[in-house]
């Protein structure tokens, strides 16, 4: 079992995803846009985030494995489940748990990439950015934190702790 801390409390999320929401309303005033979320880890974030957006919106969904241990992505990611509809001409706005050496992202984008959308950007809650790697631009981040592993409101250790509605590091 891990030992669980507060990073992030739910109250403390919860205001910083209504300010986001209410950031992306703003920037795409006038416009429709595609929420991509990135399974299973940007669920929570993807659910709570949209109750804030203002403007007509579609929802779907990406299932990716990227191969790698518990703690670290590789990059090499496979599509195990795609978007329902073709992005073409559409404004897609990808939404992530976490944003580490910026790998997984950069595949992703650049496979939507080649689907001619008319733009691509990218949400993410929390962002590791002294961790970067991937040159990937980032325009809406959550909260930016150091290299701690970090679990909870989706993001797992093994597949548990998705459902603890705040974000916690393992003081174990
Ligand atoms: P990247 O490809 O290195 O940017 O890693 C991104 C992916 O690694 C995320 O979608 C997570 O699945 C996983 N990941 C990275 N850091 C953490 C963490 O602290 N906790 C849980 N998962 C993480
Ligand atoms: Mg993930």
């Amino acid at each position: 079992m891990l030992k669980l801390e507060t990073l992030i409390s739910e109250e403390e999320l919860q205001k910083r995803v209504k300010e986001l929401g209410e950031q992306i309303t703003k920037d795409y005033e006038n416009q429709e846009i595609i929420v991509l979320c990135i399974l299973k880890g940007g669920v929570m974030f993807m659910t709570d985030l949209v109750k804030h957006i203002k403007i007509p919106m579609k929802m779907e969904f990406m299932v990716v494995s990227s191969y790698g241990d518990e703690y670290k992505s590789s990059g090499v990611v496979k599509i195990l489940k795609d978007l329902d509809e073709p992005i073409e001409g559409k404004h897609i706005l990808i939404v992530e748990d976490i944003i580490d050496s910026g790998r997984t992202l950069r595949y992703i984008k650049n496979i939507l990439k080649e689907r001619a959308p008319e733009s691509i950007k990218i949400c993410t809650l929390l962002d590791k950015a002294e961790q970067r790697e991937a040159n990937v631009d980032v325009e809406y981040a959550g909260f930016t934190i150091g290299d701690e592993f970090v679990i909870g409101y989706g993001l797992d250790y093994r597949q548990y702790y998705r459902n603890i509605p705040y974000i916690a590091v393992n003081r174990g």
